[in-house]
């Protein structure tokens, strides 16, 4: 039994696989209607979500299965004091898949130890956020036609965007990438991240704070949200929340075909002038959030469609 909590629990070459399964369910989605049916996917999310609960739910959906769970921690046991590992416990006899988001680093984790169904980290804390990095992966690749050769600029909560963490680790493994960290000094991306993920591995990256400096060199501008509820003070959090706004303006100086990521919510990081613009992918990014995690069900729990 696999689960997934790290993009790496997938090699390169799963990953192909997993991403090509996902472009054949977004071009032949009838095959799959029943590829689930009479299996049970629980998603538990102790933390806010819109995106990626409601795609999961989308995903087995579309699959013919069904879903059960709850969103908050405050409609589960955990308001009652109940751990992690007993809920998995319990949950393993009622469903067959469970996708878990916490607030807390390492908790779906504590639990795949527990369970005896496929657990799938749905995000914990500002640590990894494996299903949103296949969400991006199937973008690029379907936007861009590849994953190698690419300079991708990361730009806003570096320090505590967990999709921007799980990203790089994803993206290092393929040839000739390249990355401009675009971030306030106090929001650059963890020491472990720059020192043992990007340096030990000899990827180039330089770190800059202004968007305007970095945007003309991109294939890829990855906007992310200054993650509020990570900060310890409020008043840090209003000194950062506008630090970045992409507009027209700027946009005028990026490559024609660069593409404009960003996992959402947005709040005000992009101006909403540039959604028109062709490079902006970010609410297609969002559908190819259920393919991916359609093709995701099914390998988990080991389904195969001739
Ligand atoms: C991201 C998350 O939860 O980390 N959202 C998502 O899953 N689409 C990004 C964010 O909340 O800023």
């Amino acid at each position: 039994m696999q689960h997934l909590m790290s993009p790496l629990d997938l090699s390169v070459e799963e990953l192909d696989k997993l991403l090509t399964l996902a472009n054949d369910i977004e071009r032949n989605p009838q095959k799959y209607a029943h590829a689930c049916e009479g299996k049970k996917l629980a998603t538990c999310f102790y933390e806010p979500s819109t995106r990626t609960r409601l795609s999961f739910e989308a995903a087995m959906l579309n699959l013919g299965g069904s879903v059960l769970g709850f969103s908050t921690a405050d409609s589960s046991s955990a308001a009652k004091g109940e751990s992690v590992s007993d809920t998995i416990r319990v949950i393993s006899c009622y469903a067959d898949i469970c996708a878990m988001r916490h607030p807390k680093e390492g908790a779906p984790l504590v639990a795949s130890e527990k369970s005896t169904i496929p657990v799938i980290n749905a995000g914990d804390g500002g640590h990894q956020h494996p299903t949103q990095t296949l969400t991006d992966l199937l973008t690029i690749r379907s936007l861009k036609g590849r994953l190698d050769n690419l300079t991708i600029g990361l730009c806003g909560d570096l320090k505590f965007g967990r999709t921007v963490h799980s990203l790089i680790h994803a993206l290092i493994r393929y040839p000739n990438i390249q990355f401009v960290l675009i971030s306030p000094e106090e929001l650059r991306v963890p020491s472990y991240i720059r020192e043992d993920v990007l340096r030990k591995n000899h990827v180039p990256f330089q770190e800059v704070e202004r968007l305007e400096d970095a945007i003309g060199e991109l294939d890829i501008l990855y906007m992310t949200r200054v993650q509020r509820e990570r900060f310890f003070n409020e008043d840090d959090y209003v000194r950062m929340k506008d630090f970045y706004i992409l507009n027209k303006k700027k946009m005028a100086l990026a490559k024609e075909d660069m593409i404009v990521m960003h996992p959402l919510p947005r709040v005000n990081e992009i101006s909403v002038d540039v959604d028109d613009d062709p490079r902006a992918a970010y609410f297609r990014q969002a559908q190819y959030g259920v393919y991916v995690r359609m093709a995701l069900i099914l390998t988990l729990l080991e389904v195969n469609i001739c």
